[in-house]
């Protein structure tokens, strides 16, 4: 197909009716779809929103086009979960079919107000000379899953002063004011957070800018969402075209975050904050979006993709996934991510893994189906490899380096299938403490590893695309190594 902007902008009515279906049954036979992880039925997914519990459930929604593997005309489509594991599709919830949003219903996210579950969102909007107007939107879904947009926007224009690159407007509560943070751009061009504030949905006032650290973020920052981890505001946000001075990243853009003192609202003021640091230290996390369940977690879920790179089930009529659910937490200050502990019920049959590392490859588990958990530890002082997606001669696979000595973990994709993306780099390295003992704790599915170092210290995310039958599981290295290997059911 040749993506021309009027193809990818056509009303999904004016699509021949079969299409679709016809592209259901290409995506179908990708061996690359996945299990246990949210996928786009057709098309691409990408940032997660909405993400809340209303009414007894999760509810989960994501940036879905459903025509293909590109970002066209954007719609919200919508999942709901008794546990954060097994999704229930909903279908598509928010469509562009109004004039202030005629060019995608754009990210945004969700927030409980009395029995409605509010959706906040931004409406995309391109002019005849293709200049973008953005609105911020709401819509209300009632307690039978009906969805109603407001007619008018909450947010009709950005301030004097700021493009139309104006988005993902985050929603919440705090200290009895409605908050909403919108992604922002100046004339000048910077990156900037916008906040408003009220007593009420229909009263917020722009308040200004938020100050969360004193440098520049680049030329647009997407995506913000601050939570609070027991009173401690934790901060995620998507610079785009940070300096790799402040801090340094891999991928096109970036998913970082700071931990602050205080959210002062006087000053408008995440006080004391930490250095930006990324969320992921993988090649893939993008849009996380973290919010304050009733049961008091900090949770999160984070596209698995990034902006503006092909990836190889593009071929195959679909692109991206998301995450799944982590708990964000604070130990000595230190931001930790950490599977759901709901993520435990998709474990089947148990193996446990013990033995001590050989200079030559040998087998952890042979047909892993690649659709499993494991947890493996490490002495202090283990060097080593995990080959993760190994074919039978072991000449592709993913390569997790390991080297507790030296305070060191690395992800090599390089040869671990179709390549993608590599002009960004086929490996990401993280320092860890060293001469510490090492826990790995790694999520496959089909293709994408989410990799949870030292209880979620860091995390290291890749999509991979690995030829058929690459599921082998070995290691090597000097030390030993103790865990289990559970394989995981589909999601239900
Ligand atoms: C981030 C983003 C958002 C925007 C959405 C459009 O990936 O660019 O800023 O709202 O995707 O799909």
């Amino acid at each position: 197909k040749n993506w021309t902007d009027a193809l990818r902008y056509q009303p999904y009515d004016q699509w021949d009716k079969n299409y679709q279906q016809l592209l259901t049954e290409t995506v179908n036979h990708s061996r690359w779809r996945q299990h246990y992880h949210i996928q786009p039925e057709s098309g691409l997914l990408n940032d997660p929103n909405g993400f809340s519990y209303f009414n007894g459930q999760w509810h989960l929604f994501y940036q879905a086009y459903p025509m293909g593997p590109v970002h066209g005309v954007k719609s919200w489509y919508h999942v709901t979960s008794n546990n954060l594991v097994d999704w229930q599709s909903k279908g598509l919830a928010l469509l562009p079919d109004m004039a202030y949003d005629s060019h995608g219903v754009y990210s945004g996210s969700g927030i409980v107000v009395d029995d409605e579950l509010i959706l906040t969102y931004t409406g995309n909007v391109r002019d005849q000379n293709w200049q973008r107007k953005s609105y911020q939107m709401l819509a209300a879904m009632n307690t039978q899953g009906e969805i109603i947009k407001a007619e008018e926007p909450l947010i009709p224009a950005p301030p004097k002063g700021y493009t139309h690159e104006f988005r993902d407007p985050q929603v919440f509560k705090y200290q009895d004011q409605y908050w909403l943070l919108i992604g922002a751009q100046t004339d000048e061009l910077e990156g900037k957070v916008l906040a408003y504030s009220g007593d009420s949905l229909e009263s917020l006032e722009f308040r200004g800018e938020l100050r969360f650290a004193d440098h520049s973020m680049g030329f647009m920052v997407e995506c913000p969402n601050l939570v609070f981890i027991e009173e401690t505001p934790v901060f995620l946000f998507c610079p785009q075209g940070l300096d790799k001075e402040i801090t340094d990243y891999q991928n096109i853009y970036p998913n970082t975050y700071i931990v602050a003192e205080n959210f002062d609202t006087d000053k408008l003021t995440l006080t004391q904050p930490t250095a930006l640091k990324n969320l992921d230290e993988g090649f893939d996390v993008y849009a996380t979006q973290a919010f304050n369940a009733p049961d008091g977690r900090a949770l999160s879920v984070s596209w698995i993709g990034v902006p503006e790179i092909a990836y190889p089930s593009d071929h195959e009529g679909w692109a991206h996934c998301l995450s799944i659910v982590k708990e964000l937490k604070l130990k000595n200050e230190k931001l930790y991510q950490t599977p759901v502990k709901e993520q435990a019920e998709l474990r089947q049959e148990h193996t446990l893994l013990t033995g001590d590392l050989t200079s030559q490859p040998t087998t952890l588990m042979e047909e892993t189906n690649n659709c499993y958990e494991m947890i493996l530890e490490f002495p202090a002082d283990s060097q080593g490899k995990l080959h993760v997606f190994a074919d039978q001669k072991l000449t592709h696979s993913l390569v997790i380096d390991f080297d507790t000595k030296n305070g060191m973990i690395k992800m090599d994709r390089t040869n671990a299938g179709s390549p993608f993306a590599q002009e960004y780099g086929t490996t990401r390295s993280v320092s860890i403490e060293k001469n510490q003992p090492l826990t790995l704790q790694l999520f496959v599915d089909q293709s994408v590893c989410e990799l949870f170092i030292n209880e979620g210290q860091q995390v290291v995310t890749a999509r991979l695309f690995p030829d058929e039958g690459a599921d082998r599981l070995l290691i090597e290295g000097t030390g030993s190594y103790a865990g289990d290997f559970w394989r995981l059911r589909k999601m239900k």
